[in-house]
């Protein structure tokens, strides 16, 4: 069997240090926030798993699409000997581009979340005993440090995942990012594009109620880790577009007038009826738009491919 190795650059004290600022900060703002990373405890990850199979939520099928034409010319474009994948989740889809990647030595996925890891990596060596699996657990917005894997590397960031970060974040996460890479390395970055509000938002707010399960779950993981009395069925799940910002935001919006305690951070945090708490950004993208922070990051757009009906795109971009 090939090797499997899982290491946790973030000791689990600071994962809590981080929870514990991220929820001081976001509950005493104007208006309050959560950061969406928070979503991914086990169960998250197996809503989120749910989410990519509803039939409102097209993302991951275009996604796919677009993997499963295109993955033989990323190969020979990258000639990539370690595949690096950042919010690796269940690593479904880069099933494709592994296979494709005839030169392949190690694959590095990192997420936050260790029960997706565990179980992406195990099936995985399982199905590809030839290759080489060093799982990270690990925050890709802080210190990212690589393991030391033979090059050229190509990093892959699936799923519009970077859309889940604010403008600012986000170029503050592709220089960090470059800064990683050698000049030639590559990065596959997939985004969702800009199109009907109606679909858009759909894809948010499913019929079967998933969606809104998930957005909910970030408050049972405050509940568990930081010992707060929230309770989900106070709340209603939000989907909306922003058009100035081309971007979905998921919201939690409290259904009483309410007081949410949490002990460990000594916070009670007042909601009004009807008051409205962002969860998630999930912004939409343009061409030049993602060629544009590319570029201020150091990174030359090469590539642009999109599904049939031009709903997403894959980019492929070098290090230079
Ligand atoms: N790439 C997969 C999964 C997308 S879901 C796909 O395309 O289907 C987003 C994934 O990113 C989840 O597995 C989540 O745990 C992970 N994630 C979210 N924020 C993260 C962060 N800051 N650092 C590392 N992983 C993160
Ligand atoms: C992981 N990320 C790209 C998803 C998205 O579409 O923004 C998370 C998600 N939120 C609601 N549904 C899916």
């Amino acid at each position: 069997m090939s090797p499997f190795l899982l290491t946790r650059t973030l000791p689990e004290d600071a994962t809590e240090a981080a929870l514990r600022a991220d929820v001081q900060r976001g509950l005493t703002g104007t208006p309050k926030t959560l950061p969406p990373k928070w979503f991914y405890d086990a169960h998250g990850s197996e809503l989120f798993e749910r989410i990519t199979e509803l039939p409102e939520y097209y993302p991951t099928r275009a996604e796919r699409e677009i993997l499963l034409a295109r993955s033989t010319a990323i190969a020979a474009a990258t000639g990539a000997r370690t595949l690096v994948e950042l919010g690796s989740g269940s690593s479904e889809k880069t099933r494709h581009l592994i296979d494709a990647m005839t030169g392949l030595h190690t694959y590095v996925p990192v997420d936050v979340s260790e029960s997706a890891l565990t179980q992406a990596g195990q099936a995985l060596i399982a199905e590809r005993p030839a290759l080489s699996v060093h799982a990270l657990i690990a925050d890709f917005t802080a210190d990212l440090e690589l393991p030391d894997t033979p090059g050229p590397r190509l990093v892959a960031f699936l799923g519009g995942t970077i859309g889940n970060l604010l403008p600012a974040e986000r170029a503050e996460f592709l220089a960090s990012l470059r800064a990683l890479l050698a000049p030639g390395d590559a990065l596959l970055l997939g985004t969702d594009l800009v199109k009907d509000e109606r679909v858009l938002v759909r894809a948010y707010d499913d019929a079967a109620g998933v969606t809104a399960a998930f957005d909910k779950n970030v408050l049972t993981v405050v509940n568990r880790e930081l010992g707060a009395d929230f309770d989900p069925d106070a709340f209603d799940h939000v989907a909306l577009w922003d058009a100035g910002n081309e971007w979905i935001e998921m919201r939690l919006r409290s259904l009483a007038d309410q007081t949410v305690k949490v002990p460990s951070l000594d916070l009670a945090v007042h909601f009004a009826a009807g008051e409205e708490m962002r969860t998630e950004v999930s912004a939409k993208f343009r061409k030049e738009g993602v060629r544009a922070e590319l570029a201020a990051a150091g990174l030359d757009l090469s590539h642009w491919w999109t599904d049939d009906e031009g709903r997403f795109a894959l980019s492929l971009s070098t290090a230079r």
